[in-house]
């Protein structure tokens, strides 16, 4: 009996001096393996006297039960130590400066929308979402483009395969359906932009089938188009960082606004070179107009009472015009180089007070 104490005591030791998990798994299987020292112990159990079993039994059973739970709080204690030290390896300090060879970069599309963003945050717009993924009624419908409207074989719809009862799903084309949602969710006074993903069946140098827009929209009682002009107008010269910018706002048609209106801006193309504010040339940037009394029934306001004004901006043009990146395909290339050379520092957050592009 002694004898098998001792033998348990020199197990028990090679369990406490395992210094890994192999090594551990490797006593295990010497100690209670099919043909481990305990085990092979317990199996001459069975050719003893009852007498004799009736000793061993229980001091064997005693001896498995010390080493099994000596191996299981061994094999923690290994675990607890390997995360500690899997964890002062890949421990970060947050306070320290970018490392210079880690060429990570803000995209000017997401610098873009954040200088957007402090603009109009500025104004005191609060920024609204809606989903990538939209239906007919929100897209079109109640943007008061009925089926057949020639307006949609105009936006190169992707649509999803109908659903059981007929509906078919689509990519928004534009970030106007958010002016909806808006509208159904919150009462006027309204003042929002709405950036994000828009989706196009379309590809040339100033077209990707994914693409960015940012809608704005103000609903109150008086609004009117003299509003529309001088926040567009504030926003350009705050986006593009000129004192005056040249902008001429010509007659248009969307079928959710009434009277509606393209903006140009005025610029001036010279060796390759694109600048903003001066010259001959005209630039559109975007659409605009009064919101059609049909769009605001549609989301239950009422137009008797409420009138305001909606704009949509593409994004990446702006990108294009501010930062002179010549083509749209590349913004979605993923390339390294290229985002090293057009990218943003990525603890310069834009704002009016601090810069917008420094
Ligand atoms: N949704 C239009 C487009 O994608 C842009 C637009 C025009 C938005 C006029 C507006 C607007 O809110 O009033 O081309």
């Amino acid at each position: 009996m002694s004898d098998i104490e001792a033998q348990t005591r020199e197990m028990l030791r090679t369990v406490a001096e395992a210094g890994d998990m192999a090594a551990l798994e490797a006593v295990r299987i010497s100690v209670l393996g099919r043909k481990g020292v305990l085990t092979e112990l317990m199996k001459g159990l069975g050719s003893m006297h009852a007498d004799e079993r009736k000793v061993m039994g229980p001091v064997l059973n005693g001896a498995k039960d010390e080493l099994t739970a000596a191996i299981a709080a061994r094999a923690q204690a290994l675990h607890a130590a390997a995360l500690d030290a899997r964890l002062a390896l890949e421990r970060i300090d947050v306070s320290l400066p970018a490392r210079p060879e880690i060429r990570g970069a803000i995209h000017p599309v997401s610098q873009v929308m954040d200088e957007v963003m402090a603009i109009f945050g500025d104004m005191g717009f609060s920024v609204a979402e809606g989903p990538d993924i939209e239906s007919d009624f929100y897209n079109f419908t109640a943007l008061n483009i009925p089926p057949e409207h020639p307006a949609r074989q105009m936006h190169d719809t992707f649509y999803f395969n109908e659903k059981p009862g007929g509906e078919r799903l689509l990519l928004r084309t534009h970030t106007s359906p958010v002016q909806i949602r808006t509208m159904e969710k919150s009462k006027p006074p309204l003042r929002i932009i709405a950036p994000g993903r828009t989706y196009r069946c379309d590809s040339d140098m100033t077209h990707t089938p994914m693409f960015h827009q940012v809608e704005g929209l103000v609903i109150d009682e008086s609004a009117h188009m003299g509003h529309l002009k001088g926040c567009l107008i504030e926003f350009c010269k705050a986006f593009f960082e000129v004192e005056t910018v040249r902008m001429r706002f010509r007659p248009s048609h969307f079928p959710f606004t009434e009277p509606s209106a393209e903006v140009d801006i005025g610029c001036r193309r010279s060796g390759g070179e694109l600048r903003i504010g001066e010259g001959e040339d005209w630039l559109e940037i975007l659409g605009c107009g009064m919101v059609h009394p049909v769009v605001l029934r549609h989301s239950g306001i009422d137009p008797e009472k409420y009138q305001g004004f909606a704009f949509g901006i593409g994004i990446d043009r702006l990108a294009m015009l501010k930062y002179g990146i010549p083509d749209l395909r590349d913004f979605f290339e993923a390339d390294l180089r290229w985002l090293q050379h057009y990218g943003f520092a990525a603890l310069d957050i834009p704002s009016l007070a601090g810069g917008l592009s420094r």
